[in-house]
């Protein structure tokens, strides 16, 4: 089943009216009102959510320069921010037009905040994609651990499964 970000030729406007009301939406079901975009000051929180993670463990070093190089050239990151805790993050890179990273801290899981974080990190892809993608197939994608739990909760996102990689992942597939 797709979700709301789906299929459409969004505009602008429909992007703002859609991160409202999916704010509000998110706010109803988790109590946590603000999904934000990530700045400089989260980054060490990013990291520690990325190197906590037991399930998509991390199989190459990133450290605090790497990703704060990719925030200032083609990627963006947005955080859930519980009064001041980041809970979560998602991380998407325009260039290479995938979704890098989506992690929620496991006693926030359940709570519709990975929705949310990757309704942001799509979102911004498909207005992004208006440049990169313009003469090839509107499509982004993300690599995951092959029969995780993260496999079918982007199916239930209504991503498709897609080819098997060389390091043992699976590629997952989103038309915009
Ligand atoms: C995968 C992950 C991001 C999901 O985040 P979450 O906050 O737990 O998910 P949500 O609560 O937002 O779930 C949203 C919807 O997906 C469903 N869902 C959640 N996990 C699911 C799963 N494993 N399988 C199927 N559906 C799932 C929920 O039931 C909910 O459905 P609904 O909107 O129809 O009620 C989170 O579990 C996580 O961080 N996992 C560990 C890290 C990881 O593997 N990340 C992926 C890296 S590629």
């Amino acid at each position: 089943m797709n979700k709301i970000y789906s299929n459409e030729i969004i505009s602008w406007e429909d992007i703002g009216l859609i991160s409202l009301w999916s704010d509000v939406l998110g706010y109803i079901r988790t109590g946590i009102l603000n999904i934000r975009p990530a700045t400089q000051d989260d980054i060490n929180s990013i990291l520690m959510l990325r190197y906590k993670a037991t399930e998509n463990r991390l199989r190459n070093t990133i450290t605090y320069e790497m990703i704060a190089s990719s925030l200032q050239k083609s990627c963006k990151a947005w955080v859930a921010d519980d009064e001041g805790v980041v809970v979560g993050f998602s991380l998407a890179n325009k260039k290479q037009k995938c979704l890098w990273g989506l992690f929620v801290l496991s006693s926030y899981q359940g709570k519709g905040v990975g929705e949310q974080l990757l309704q942001r990190a799509v979102s911004w892809l498909t207005c992004e994609a208006r440049d990169y993608l313009i003469f090839k197939p509107k499509k982004i994608w993300l690599d995951t651990e092959l029969g995780g739990r993260a496999e079918s909760f982007y199916q239930h996102m209504g991503w498709e499964r897609g080819e098997f990689r060389p390091d043992g992942e699976v590629r997952y597939w989103y038309l915009l």
